[in-house]
């Protein structure tokens, strides 16, 4: 025997049960804010056309020049498996006129992405995100309400090693004046040729190098902060206050830029310090030029997306535990072929009164059969032989407690519903 032929794709992550649930439970309590706070749902395409991301996310940025899954159709269309959310919920909202109606446009989102990035612990080429995006006003309150609904999806999790980390890049006013003074520095400082590459597409980018040799020569780079003008700084002492007001704590990181070129003003990032290298949990910021780069009209805009992979792997350091529920209430067991039909009838039953039902297939016998209902997690095991048939009868046996009772089968429903219910209070 040589084992499987295939294998999944290296950097590709699999949830399998049990932990299936618990990556379920997790994209659940991370969406709850956004939709207390009525974020709408949207499903977007997993591909869209190569220039959205080229044009939206930037040719400078790693996403775009090294790590998109870029392919032509069998039509000859060039197309990308999504790398990131926000330039498609742009997209969707120009192209259906969403920002007709009621403005900020809110709405969330959730599923996995793709990047072809080197794998490693926390780093997938198949990640997933839960996004929000809200467009259609520049009020800081929305950045705000972005940021806090955040942190309030780790707190629903009970995570407690969340940093929030917090920034500013300007606007189209102040941002190029700044980024002059940071080309005229970093062209006094010693670079090896990649990074000097990177300076002349995206000086700010390479703040955000982690090489102490390379932090150490940027300790006296310009900042953004004494860049902004006087709308910027007004709006990000509010964004600030709002937090504040609300009992948001964050940590003002005037070198954070994010790895897309959309971002304007406020851009953040939710770090976990229990993962190793991939500490990022969840990002966001504005992008209030973005639709305008699609060809839309303006449009301000800001959101947030949370790694849900990453996400979990911090639930899992803090050791807190999902308390994700035992996957059943009842297991059924026919016993001998002439109980199967009933049994059958009572599983669908018991399913519709909305008890969490399965039950043994393929005829076992009762050792089996028990071990299997014992293995499944279940409350209680309902049991039917050819004599509970003819008594009109089911065994519902209490499978912690080992006591089993004979129930009438018209009874049979309202006797677990409230049996489960008893147990449950
Ligand atoms: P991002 O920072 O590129 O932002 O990704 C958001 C989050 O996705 C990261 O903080 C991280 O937790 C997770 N993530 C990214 N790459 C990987 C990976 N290779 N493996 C595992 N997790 C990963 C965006 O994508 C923006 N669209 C967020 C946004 C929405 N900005 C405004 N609106």
């Amino acid at each position: 025997m040589s084992g499987p032929l295939y294998r999944a794709p290296r950097g590709v992550l699999e949830y399998l049960p049990p932990r299936g649930e618990e990556f379920l439970r997790v994209r659940e309590r991370l969406a709850a804010p956004a939709r207390a706070a009525g974020y709408s749902y949207l499903e977007l395409p997993v591909f869209e056309q190569t220039a959205l991301y080229a044009r939206g996310v930037g040719e400078s940025t790693d996403v775009v020049s090294k790590e998109m899954y870029s392919f032509t159709t069998r039509g000859g269309d060039e197309v990308t498996l999504r790398p990131e959310g926000t330039a498609g919920v742009v997209r969707a909202v120009l192209e259906h006129g969403l920002d007709r109606g009621r403005l900020p446009v809110k709405l969330w989102y959730a599923g996995p992405f793709f990047r072809y990035e080197r794998p490693q612990a926390g780093r997938y080429r198949q990640l997933q995100q839960l996004g929000i995006e809200a467009l259609g006003s520049e009020d800081p309150a929305l950045d705000a309400e972005v940021i806090a609904i955040g942190w309030e999806g780790y707190a629903g999790l009970g995570l407690r090693g969340v940093r929030l980390d917090l920034n500013t890049l300007g606007c189209a006013v102040c941002r190029p004046a700044y980024r002059e003074a940071l080309v005229a520095f970093l062209a006094t400082i010693e670079m090896d040729a990649e990074t000097r590459r990177r300076a002349t597409v995206n000086p700010l980018r390479v703040l955000d190098d982690k090489r102490p040799e390379v932090r150490d020569r940027l300790a006296e780079a310009p900042l953004m902060s004494t860049f902004l003008c006087a709308e910027c700084r007004a709006h990000h002492d509010t964004v600030r206050t709002l937090l504040a007001d609300v009992g948001v704590p964050w940590r003002d990181e005037p070198r954070l830029v994010r790895g897309l070129d959309y971002y304007t003003r406020t851009t953040f990032e939710f770090v976990h310090d229990g993962l190793g290298a991939q500490s990022g949990i969840g990002g966001g910021g504005r992008y209030d030029g973005l639709a305008e780069v699609l060809g839309g009209p303006a449009l301000p805009g800001i959101g947030f997306g949370l790694g849900v992979d990453r996400t979990l792997l911090a639930v899992e350091a803090e050791g807190t535990g999902l308390a994700v529920a035992a996957p059943l209430d009842v297991f059924a067991v026919a016993l001998g072929p002439e109980a199967g039909r009933e049994v059958f009838s009572i599983v669908v039953s018991l399913r519709r009164a909305g008890i969490r039902t399965d039950q043994a297939f393929g005829n076992r016998a009762l050792k089996g059969a028990m071990k299997a209902a014992d293995r499944s997690g279940a409350a209680y095991a309902v049991l039917v032989g050819s004599r509970d048939l003819a008594a009109d009868v089911a065994q519902v046996k209490d499978l912690v407690a080992g006591n089993q009772t004979a129930v009438p089968l018209s009874r049979l429903v309202d006797t677990l519903t409230r049996l489960l219910q008893e147990k449950d209070s």
